[in-house]
């Protein structure tokens, strides 16, 4: 059975319409992760599943059962939020266990789950204070805590790492992930941070003006974006676009091979954008390449990071850590273009199986 089917969802403030015909299933022990642009609809349509907005057409069900209207609590998920919402006048003890008591948990089974989350999240110190007397990140540390002690039908992330350090980041989206793993609870997750998209997501919804751009695996949204929209948000440092011209179903680049790209048929004339993964640029010291100058040299330790101008267009190629490489010099980058994906003027990518098998022409 679906965990959580969202069906022809429309909602409007005044006259916007901020989601959009939006449909969607959620399987049980499912880790779905939105991503999008700032104000796409995503704690909107999270708020939606919560119950906590109402919304002006369409369905939702948790479980085979729709829950339009169904007040937040009887819904069984458990959100933490963007803005965390704890209860100001409690301590963060009583923040945290408030629902346990409630459902009538005994005194020490609540005990064995406080003392969990706060050794997980590193608040154990805190517990005795009120939210005020919290920075952002033990608030937002805090609100996840209030979800972790809890078994609920499905779990809503809005961003909910948004203020914590980078450290404590990376450990926190580890712990959601093994928190996935060991209940198998179904979770859908909201963030702006791809990595963490990736990282977390079995399902991977790229949103986009209240509409879904595109859903798929990380990998499947990683190698087979459907347009440059959904090729911008995820990998990082982002694909590479260089602006090509097709000349009756082939590709000329300076210095490079001439090629036809699957899909383009022989007639076709058009201007493209040609996409490169920054890992699918390799050095060239010899032979067919596109050909630039070093303008910036980015060390990460396994790797380093180049920004190569080719003619106008910068390009970056993520190359093995010792490579040896000096600013402004000239280089020559190679890429396989089986690899590539090559998008219209439209932003759509050209052909389903475009540039996936390619046959050179020298
Ligand atoms: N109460 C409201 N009244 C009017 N418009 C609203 C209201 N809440 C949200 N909006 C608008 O709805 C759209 C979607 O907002 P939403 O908060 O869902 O975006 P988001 O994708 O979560 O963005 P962010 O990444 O910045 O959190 C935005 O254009 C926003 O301005
Ligand atoms: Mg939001």
């Amino acid at each position: 059975m679906t965990q959580l089917s969202i069906r022809n969802v429309v909602k409007r403030y005044g006259d916007a319409e901020v989601i959009r015909r939006l449909s969607f299933d959620i399987q049980p022990g499912e880790f779905a992760v939105f991503v999008g642009p700032s104000g796409c609809g995503k704690s909107t349509l999270l708020r939606m599943i919560a119950g906590l907005e109402e919304f002006h057409e369409g369905e939702i069900a948790i479980g085979g059962r729709v829950v339009n209207a169904l007040a937040p609590s009887q819904r069984d998920i458990a959100m933490v939020f963007q803005d965390y919402a704890l209860y100001p006048h409690m301590t963060v003890r009583s923040n945290i266990t408030l629902s346990l008591k409630v459902a009538g948990m005994a005194k020490a089974e609540i005990q064995r789950k406080l003392d969990h989350v706060a050794g997980v999240l590193q608040i154990g110190h805190l517990l005795e204070r009120k939210p005020r007397e919290l920075s952002g990140g033990q608030r937002q540390r805090v609100a996840m805590g209030r979800a972790m002690v809890r078994d609920p039908k499905i779990f809503l992330f809005d961003e909910p790492l948004s203020n914590l350090d980078a450290k404590l980041r990376v450990d926190m989206r580890a712990e959601i992930k093994q928190l996935h793993q060991r209940l198998g609870a179904t979770m859908v997750y909201v963030t702006h941070d791809q990595v963490e998209a990736m990282t977390l997501a079995d399902r991977i919804v790229v949103l986009r003006d209240g509409r879904i751009e595109q859903v798929g695996t990380p990998a499947e949204l990683y190698a087979q974006p459907v347009s440059k929209f959904v090729a911008g948000f995820i990998g990082s440092p982002a694909m590479n676009l260089l602006s090509v011209d097709i000349v009756q179903g082939n590709i000329a680049l300076p210095g490079s091979s001439r090629w036809s790209p699957e899909g383009v048929a022989s007639h076709v004339n058009i201007k493209a954008d040609l996409g490169l993964r920054p890992e699918h640029l390799t050095l060239s010291d010899d032979g067919p390449g596109l050909q630039g100058r070093i303008t910036l040299i980015e060390p990460l330790g396994a790797d380093t990071l180049v920004t190569v101008a080719v003619a106008d267009t910068p390009l970056v190629a993520r190359l093995p850590g010792d490579t040896v490489l000096q600013l402004d010099a000239p280089i020559r980058l190679a890429f396989n273009p089986a690899k590539a994906v090559l998008f219209g003027t439209d932003g759509l990518r050209l052909g389903a199986a475009a540039a996936a098998q390619t046959t050179y022409v020298h």
